[in-house]
């Protein structure tokens, strides 16, 4: 299709159609998909609406092509329409939350995730997914940490750029790839006291050396659109932030991919009080470099006045435009509006065998085993397991954001045991519920009786899904007290027992791990989550998840991470209550957090030996090898996630104790030992300098390696410059 010649035929109010997005709903009244925002009078008519360039929340490959149909029929140039849906985690087929997928530290499993994600998405009629979403993340207490990879930005980066991948495939060429969506643009996972949509409040510095680098990666690796985030940044909504959008995003980064939105985004500069009124919000969300409107019609109702004004241009709506024409047309839309929806495809595809064997693998790798004093893995020939709790046979654990997934499609922990022993006794029952009441009561004695006659127990607790994601922040992150009050009943009454948890962010589990001597993390796990946790816990695989985010001792710990900075005063051993005053401590508790980021521990033990660098200075000319070998003392094959830190000791800017640099995952057999080999440059030890310019500073640097952020072994080299 030719686009300059189609644009030259436009109408005004057709260009500012394209760029507005409605819900399917708008199209085709009976459209039973969830709404994933507040829904309020727009001020257009139904005949606008058709008008609509792109739409969201609809649900399968025939409801799509209805909806094709009768928007194209309204389009005076038949303009096809884009197809948006939030495909987070998985489509139908579901694996676990982003920020367990995190703790995978595995690129090629996020990439194959998310293709298979995508196809699923493709066969239903979805053109563009809202994902991956970047919000680099250190508040446990917001709801949304469940949809970032996590706390670290190298991470967030790499594996980011692996869902880009994965949904873009060849460039859209293929007839499976989708276009991506890199969220929230910026730093929406920094809002004060954890709560969400609140104001973020960052230095420049903090903001383009920790929070910007997730949102580049993605870019770098060819995202086709960027959603700015609700919050303010510095008292500026990121939705007509003209040093995220236009500074940065549109002119340091030279990004021409299509920004849209989040939805009513735009009108709700009014409610910050930053716009007057629609019409003023249209104006700053233009001229910032916003192109698509979700969901509200500023654009629409007042671009005209606008531009008869002097307040927009012709060349602003008109390439707005043309950035929408183009992708649909690179997606072929012009050819065929349907594009890979197939209500055939769907049926072959969603849950198929091949999807579920990938998700269930996803779902293993996620989880995190956290404690483990000789109870993991269980004998496969346990006669009598008891599964107790209030996870132990509920379906809701595919996570918020599961786009068409559905509860019934998932395997419980129950049905998973029983699955994996057929011949065993498997018995249950739920003790307490997963709400977050303070006052409820455990209902203590079939728990316990079936716990004390029981070979081995499984103890389901942890965080139900709602109560995660989107508008659910936590000002507590406790495990309820009818919860603790199951675990320490059933604990008494049979020490071989396995606490297997829920939840879609780090929760406090300081008083649990007091008590149980075994934890694995298994996140929100998918579809295939029962499996998964039943395969872990008898030893069909073994765990190898660490933690993408720093687990508190308690709240009052919010945000803490990894990287943080020494302060002039450090604690001397942040890991006891410090008694002397005048240091960064807390009075109550020790600084350091219960589980720190890299953490994980597996079946087996591995040992890191032979740690050596190439030289005892880096050049930008002469790279660093970093080595390492890594052996497997276990009994178990398994997977170990090797992690490289630096630490920039003296610099024109306070530097992090430590600081991502590479990671490597590796597969051993019992006995095996693997040369690890890293290559540190010049370049990768730059940083936003004092003076504003992005550089390395010549100086004293601490290489560490190791399998978390604490156990670490570590030598000093010099970057001369
Ligand atoms: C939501 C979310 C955003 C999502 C959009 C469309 O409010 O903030 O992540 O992509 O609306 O559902």
């Amino acid at each position: 299709m030719d686009i300059q010649k189609l644009l030259s035929e436009m109408t005004l109010q057709e260009k500012l159609g394209q760029l507005t997005q409605l819900n399917a709903i708008f199209f085709k009244h009976d459209n039973t998909a969830d709404i994933t925002g507040p829904t309020s009078r727009l001020g257009i008519e139904e005949s606008d609406a058709l008008y609509s360039g792109s739409t969201l929340n609809f649900i399968g490959a025939k409801d799509m092509k209805e909806i094709q149909d009768i928007a194209m029929a309204a389009q005076p140039h038949k303009i096809p329409l884009l197809f948006m849906q939030d495909v987070i985690h998985g489509y139908r087929t579901i694996y676990p939350i982003p920020l367990g997928m995190g703790c995978t530290f595995d690129e090629e499993l996020v990439e194959e995730c998310a293709r298979m994600a995508g196809k699923e998405a493709a066969v239903s009629g979805v053109h563009v997914t809202f994902s991956p979403m970047l919000d680099l993340v250190r508040d446990a207490r917001w709801g949304r940490v469940m949809e970032s990879t996590g706390e670290d930005p190298h991470l967030n980066g790499r594996l980011g750029a692996a869902f880009v991948r994965g949904y873009q495939g060849n460039h859209l060429q293929g007839k499976y790839d989708i276009a991506a969506c890199v969220k929230h643009f910026a730093a929406y996972g920094a809002p004060e006291a954890g709560r969400d949509y609140n104001a973020v409040e960052l230095s420049e510095h903090t903001l383009r050396e920790t929070y910007l680098p997730g949102y580049r990666a993605c870019i770098d690796a060819g995202v086709e659109m960027i959603m700015p985030s609700f919050n303010t940044v510095g008292g500026v909504p990121s939705t007509c932030n003209r040093l995220l959008l236009d500074r940065i995003l549109r002119g340091e980064w030279a990004f021409d991919g299509i920004v849209i939105s989040d939805y009513n985004a735009y009108r709700e500069m009014i409610r910050h009080g930053v716009a007057e009124n629609e019409k003023h919000a249209a104006e700053l969300a233009i001229n910032a470099g916003c192109d698509v409107e979700m969901m509200s019609a500023t654009t629409y109702l007042y671009a005209q006045e606008l531009l008869a004004e002097g307040k927009l241009t012709m060349a602003q709506i008109d390439r707005a435009v043309l950035r929408v024409l183009d992708l649909k047309n690179r997606l072929g839309l012009f050819e065929n509006p349907y594009r890979a929806a197939s209500e055939q495809e769907e049926a072959e595809l969603h849950l198929c065998p091949a999807h579920r064997a990938l998700v269930r693998r996803a779902a293993e790798e996620a989880s995190v085993l956290l404690k483990n004093e000789g109870v993991l893995p269980f004998s496969q020939k346990a006669k009598k397991v008891a599964v107790i709790g209030p996870f132990a046979k509920e379906k809701g654990i595919k996570g918020f954001w599961s786009c068409a997934g559905r509860d019934e499609d998932c395997v419980t922990v129950l049905s998973g045991v029983r699955a994996l022993l057929p011949d065993a006794e498997v018995a249950t029952v739920k003790g307490c519920s997963w709400a977050v009441d303070e006052t409820a009561v455990p209902d203590l004695d079939e728990a316990i009786e079936l716990a004390s006659e029981a070979d081995a127990v499984v103890l389901c607790l942890g965080e139900y899904q709602e109560h995660t994601g989107e508008g659910n922040s936590r000002a507590t992150l406790n495990l309820s007290p009818a919860q603790m009050a199951l675990a320490r009943a059933v604990i008494k009454h049979n020490k071989n027992t396995a606490a297997v948890i829920f939840g879609g962010r780090p929760l406090v589990l300081t008083d649990l791990a007091e008590i149980v001597p075994a934890m694995l993390y298994v996140w929100q796990p998918g579809t295939e989550g029962g499996n998964a946790v039943a395969r872990l816990l008898f030893g069909k695989a073994n765990p190898s998840g660490k933690l993408s985010m720093t687990f508190p001792r308690a709240v009052g710990q919010c945000p803490i991470y990894y990287s943080r900075m020494h302060t002039g005063r450090p604690v001397k051993d942040p890991k006891v209550v410090t008694q002397s005053g005048y240091c960064s401590r807390y009075l109550d508790m020790p600084v350091a957090p219960l589980y720190p980021f890299g953490y994980g521990l597996s079946y087996n033990t591995y040992t890191y030996d032979n740690f050596t660098v190439s030289d005892d200075k880096i050049t930008p000319d002469a790279p660093l090898e970093v080595a390492v070998t890594v052996k497997n003392e276990g009994a178990y094959e398994g997977k170990e996630i090797v992690q490289l830190y630096i630490r920039d000791k003296f610099a024109s800017v306070a530097r992090p104790v430590l600081e991502l640099k590479d990671f490597a995952k590796i597969e051993l057999a019992p006995g095996e030992s693997a040369a690890v080999i890293f290559t540190l440059t010049e370049e990768d030890l730059r940083f936003h300098t004092a003076d504003g310019t992005f550089a390395s500073e010549r100086g004293e640097f601490e290489i560490f390696v190791g399998p978390d952020s604490e156990r670490l072994m570590s030598t000093t080299v010099y970057l001369e410059k």
